[in-house]
Parts: C-alpha cells; structure tokens; sequence
C-alpha cells in the first residue's frame, strides 16, 4: 500500500520534470545561418556574408516579404561566431560589439516585429566548436537568464569542448534552467551527436523530456554525397530513431540547403521530400536574398510541408530498398492518409519502378494520389499494378489520401438508400494548409 502511493507519488514528480515547455508540437521552420554562412567574421572585405546583425535583418526581411513565414518558415537562428570573446563585467555572455553593435535583445524584437522568432547558440563546453566562449556548468543558469532576458526564443546547445560526463549534467541542467526563466524557448540538443546517436550512449526517452529537437549526426555540408550519407544512416537506424520522435520533440537530420552550390534540383526535391517523411526541422542554410526561383518553389511547395507539419507527428520509414537502387519511404499522416517517396540512387537514367500500393502494405481499397511536385491527381486501387518513372537521385512524392469509405449516414439519408456515396471529406486531396 504504502509502496504504491510512493511509486505513485515519485512518477508524478518524473512527470513534471519532463520538458513540458508546450512548443514545437510540429517540426520547427525557419533559417540558421551555419551550413551557407559559417564563421565569416569578415565584415571589412565581405559585409553581405559576415555574421553580423545586417545578415540576420536581411534574412528576416526575406523571410517576411517573400512569401516563407506564411508557410511557417519563422526561426531565424544565429549559429557559432556571434558573440565577444569576452564575457562582459557581470560575467554575462554578450554580442560582438562591432557586427552586433545593437546587441542580441534589439534583434530579437526585430524578429518579433515581423512575426518571427530569434534563435541563439551556445555550447556546454570551455570553447563553442569555432572557439568562442563557452557555457560551463557553472554558467548555465546565468546563460539561460541571459537568453531570456533578450527574448530569445530558441537555443542550440552544441557540444564541442565538454566530456560525457559534463554533457549528463549540462544537457539536463540547461533545460531546467531554461524552463525555469519563465520564457517558452525552443531547446535544441547536440548532445546525441557527440555520443554516436546511438543507445546505450544516448537515451531517447531521456532526450524526449529535456529537449524539443536533437542533433544525432554529424554536419551537413554542401554536397550530394554529405545527404545521402546523412539519408543512409537515419534510416539504416530507423527503428532505434522513429520511436524517438514526436510533437515536441525531433530527430534533427541537419539543415536544408536546397539553394546552395552542391545540390541540383532533383537532389534538392529528394531532400525536401525525404525531410518531410522524416518529420525533419526544415531549417533552410542559404541566401534568401538571391536564391534561385527553382530552389524556392522546392523550399516552398505547401504540400510537402504540410507532409512535414502533419499534428500526429510521426516520423516516417523506409519500407522497400530494392536492388535496382529504388528505395521507398513512407510516413502515416493525420485523416488516414500517408506519404510515399520513391528515391532513385541510381547514376544513369530515369529508371520506371512497377509495384502496386497492396505490395506497399496498403489494405484494400481505392486511393486518390497526389503527386507533390507534379500535382498531378490519379486513383489507384491498392490492387493496380502502376509504373513511377523515378529520375537519377531524384523522387517521385506521393500524398496518399485515405480510401473512399461510403458514407453510411449519407447512404441511409432519409431512411431510404440513396445509391453509392462516398466520403468526400475523408477522401480529399490533399490537405492545403493556411
Ligand atoms: C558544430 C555543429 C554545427 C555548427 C558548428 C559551429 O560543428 O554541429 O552545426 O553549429 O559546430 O561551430
């Protein structure tokens, strides 16, 4: 009896310890400036691209007056490299004076004025990886009341410079003292990045109650070859990842950089599309400022990111690797409907895939299909056999609405049978968003 009210009693106090911040109940949109923008401090020969207080008004500019923050593209993150290399009298981190001569606060309420919202990075360590002040233990709840106090509303906590015993502590700790401000700030996680991604090192369940999105890999840089390997080991380690996720909290594959100079634009369609089934933040790492229309109609397709923001928050999986090199994706969504991806990891040509949606683990019925970057609409019985002309490293995308269902209410109006009506609402295509 007594044991019972103390187990009781003790899993509600777990249960106010889990990271209950209410934020990110969908993948977190925005902009972060790494993967394009890096460490260029060099505002005297290139004032466009260093990291100063003008790129980041530049990008929220963009991202206001070009059509993203509608599609929920509202973050606009400042990565490594923006802060003083020393802390200020009262021990407090502070900007560099001469990129950010208004300081951090003063952005944050730009960001807020055009209905977006600021993130910041920091790290557990002595040093951040680009060797600017770090958060030491002992620093953390200054840190966060420092975050807080400039109306950040997002924090990446990297990991360079700190052991595994440092990051148990500090992980947890800065998603206390965060909390504990008062202020909703989204907290990203680089920890499982530094300790492989994988269990035993790294506890998802643990990563679920203290962080809204993680870092499981390593970096993504402007190259085919750096997606595919990011692609190859989220699935390769989809049964230990796909649990993990959720509404409030992500697998975070790393940037999109669908824009950049290393992907064309199918290789950009497969990240966006491959990001969407794995309920990936989309954050984009590019110049919003010059980006090609092409680029942007990717980043931009609504039906993809709707795929993206489905509510239930599941993360997709890869359901078929075929030897021909066709790999197939699949995520459940919200209403009964689901996505499929076809991907192509071949070199020479468009290869035309056969299957039916019954080999795919559909169950019976009529489907209505929409293909996301064709928008082309057709009706597939799980039953037919059809052919997807998937390009090289391309994908063919798939919004799959839920079978036709009569509708039993419809069909019995009146008392009397009205014929063979189907469920229009359950059965709609696709769910336009905003
Ligand atoms: C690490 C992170 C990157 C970026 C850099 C900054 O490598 O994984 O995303 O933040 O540090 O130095």
């Amino acid at each position: 009896m007594h044991l019972a009210v103390l187990l009781f009693v003790s899993s509600l106090s777990v249960a106010t310890f889990a990271l209950d911040n209410g934020l990110m109940r969908v993948p977190p949109m925005g902009w972060l400036a790494w993967e394009r923008f890096r460490c260029d401090i060099d505002c005297d020969h290139d004032p466009k691209n260093c990291i100063s207080e003008n790129l980041f008004m530049d990008m929220a500019d963009r991202l206001s007056e070009d059509g993203w923050r509608e599609l929920g593209y509202v973050y606009v993150n400042i990565d490594d490299c923006w802060s003083s290399m020393k802390r200020d009298d009262k021990g407090r981190l502070q900007a560099d004076p001469k990129r950010f001569p208004g300081g951090i606060h003063k952005l944050a309420r730009y960001m807020h004025d055009r209905g977006l919202k600021l993130g910041l990075y920091g790290d557990m360590g002595t040093h951040t990886c680009g060797g600017y002040p770090g958060t030491t233990l002992d620093k953390i709840e200054l840190d966060a009341q420092t975050f807080a106090d400039w109306e950040v509303d997002m924090f990446k906590f990297d990991g360079c410079y700190s052991n595994a015993t440092e990051q148990e502590q500090g992980y947890p700790l800065m998603s206390k003292a965060l909390n504990a401000t008062g202020r909703p700030i989204g907290y990203s996680c680089s920890w499982p990045a530094y300790q492989g991604g994988l269990p035993p090192k790294v506890n998802y369940t643990q990563l679920g109650e203290i962080c809204n999105l993680w870092r499981n890999y390593g970096d993504i840089q402007d190259s085919w070859d750096s997606v595919l390997n990011i692609i190859n080991w989220f699935f390769e380690n989809q049964d230990v990842l796909v649990p993990a996720a959720g509404p409030g909290k992500w697998n975070d594959p790393d940037m999109l950089i669908a824009g950049d100079y290393g992907l064309s634009m199918e290789q950009s369609r497969s990240q966006m599309a491959i990001w969407a089934i794995m309920a990936a933040p989309l954050f984009m790492s590019n110049d919003l400022r010059t980006i090609s229309s092409g680029a942007r109609s990717i980043l931009q397709n609504k039906i993809a990111i709707s795929i993206n923001q489905d509510p239930m928050g599941i993360q997709g999986r890869r359901v078929v690797k075929e030897k021909s090199g066709i790999d197939v994706y699949w995520r459940p969504l919200s209403k009964n409907a689901s996505a499929l991806v076809f991907f192509s990891r071949r070199n020479d040509m468009p290869y035309r895939y056969q299957t039916t949606l019954g080999k795919l683990n559909y169950t019976a019925g009529s489907y209505k299909i929409y293909d996301v970057f064709t928008e082309k609409t057709m009706t597939l019985k799980d039953s037919t056999t059809f052919v997807v002309s998937v390009n090289p490293t391309g994908v063919v995308m798939w919004y799959v609405s839920a079978p036709a269902k009569r509708n039993l209410r419809q069909f019995y109006r009146g008392g009397r049978l009205q014929g063979s009506v189907f469920d229009d609402d359950e059965n709609a295509v696709p769910p336009v968003f905003l």
